[in-house]
């Protein structure tokens, strides 16, 4: 029989298929991050954070470089961002709280970017929902506990006085045909969404530019935003800066399999932060792709697969942050032990815990978002 397997795609709009990510190493041409730089940041903390331990994030550009800046005494910045085109969901909080602990681990500042020209430009929604949409955004990456004294968003359209004299030298240095081999764009592109990887960029230099200095930026990422960044790398020492450095992440999968990546265009795949205790068990017992087999019996007998199993992949994200316990369910799961009803009901009450704390801080998020903007 001839399998026919779906080509896999993975671009900043689109991340289709089986995701080959040794394959995307070398397509990118980023580093894979290996032990000795593993060990280098744990000299800093503690304890290296799971998403480090367990290669969610597993590759990285120049962050030797930043390491050694940092050993120097060179403190560096962090810089992510969100598009805000729909609800958060849990695909969206890997990079962040990642980001987050890079934040209390180096004592650094962070930049935020909400595109909402970027959201705006390449969804089909107007203007006015992008903005609900941002504001929405801000409650839950507000939520995540970043220091308010040491984190600044920035709007793409707010921050336009900033952002956009910035933008153009970016965009004066990049051509059409660029962009165009890069991401794949055919003609049919408005020409907003041409011009969008160059405010994408922008904050890689802007707090060099508001403090008149030069200082390394650190871009915590999931891996289909690296092309912006690949693109941008060849500019920023023609303007006179530092290219970044970047760690890069692999993707949650959506509820429905191990495939592409948790996406909000369909909430059935998708776990959102204000989901209830009720929906969360609903879409996770409904719709999580189980690795188990189809009876009972033949599940103690032959075990279930965790490799496969979306319910274990969430938990190894990060609902499970103990490595001896979720070494313990991996091993009782495809043993046949476990069961998966008793896998999701674990990971339900992983993900219902967390979420009740989330959404409390949510609400109190909302009277906090002037003191996370950027001064402009
Ligand atoms: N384009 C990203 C998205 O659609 C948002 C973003 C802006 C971003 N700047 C970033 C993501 C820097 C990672 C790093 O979600």
């Amino acid at each position: 029989m001839v399998m026919i397997k779906k080509a896999s795609k993975v671009t900043p709009w689109e991340v289709e298929g089986k995701v080959d990510y040794d394959k995307l190493i070398k397509e990118f041409g980023v580093s894979r991050l290996d032990d000795k730089l593993l060990e280098r940041i744990k000299k800093h903390a503690k304890d290296l954070h799971p998403m480090l331990r367990r290669k969610i994030f597993f590759a990285h550009r120049d962050l030797k470089w930043l390491l050694d800046e940092y050993d120097k005494g060179n403190k560096f910045f962090l810089y992510t961002g969100c598009g805000p085109s729909g609800p958060i969901h849990l695909g969206h909080l890997g990079t962040w709280v990642f980001t987050k602990w890079l934040q209390d681990v180096f004592d650094v500042e962070l930049y935020f970017q909400f595109t909402d020209d970027e959201k705006f430009l390449f969804k089909d929604k107007s203007y006015d929902e992008i903005q609900k949409w941002t504001y929405d955004n801000m409650l839950d990456v507000i939520a995540l506990g970043f220091n308010p004294k040491k984190t600044f968003f920035i709007v793409d359209t707010k921050h336009a006085n900033l952002m956009y004299p910035e933008a153009i030298k970016v965009a004066k240095k990049i051509t059409y045909s660029t962009v165009k081999a890069a991401f794949g764009f055919d003609d049919s592109k408005n020409i907003g969404e041409i011009f969008y990887t160059s405010m994408q960029a922008v904050p890689v230099f802007l707090p060099c530019v508001l403090k008149k200095r030069k200082i390394p930026c650190l871009i915590p990422l999931a891996i289909d935003q690296d092309p912006h960044f690949r693109i941008a790398r060849d500019v920023y020492p023609k303007l006179g800066y530092d290219k970044p450095a970047i760690i890069h992440s692999i993707f949650l999968p959506p509820l429905t399999g191990t495939e592409g990546k948790m996406s909000s265009s369909n909430s059935d795949k998708a776990i959102l932060t204000t989901d209830s205790p009720n929906q969360v068990k609903k879409k996770i017992n409904k719709y999580a792709f189980s690795g188990g087999q189809a009876s009972i019996e033949e599940h103690r007998k032959k075990g279930g697969n965790p490799d496969v199993d979306v319910s274990f992949q969430y938990l190894k994200f990060f609902f499970e942050q103990d490595d001896a316990k979720l070494q313990q369910i991996y091993d009782d799961y495809k043993s046949g032990k476990m069961l998966t009803s008793e896998l999701k009901n674990y990971l339900i009450d992983k993900i219902n815990a967390f979420l009740k704390e989330h959404q409390k801080k949510r609400e109190l998020a909302k009277k906090q978002i002037n003191d996370f903007m950027l001064k402009n």
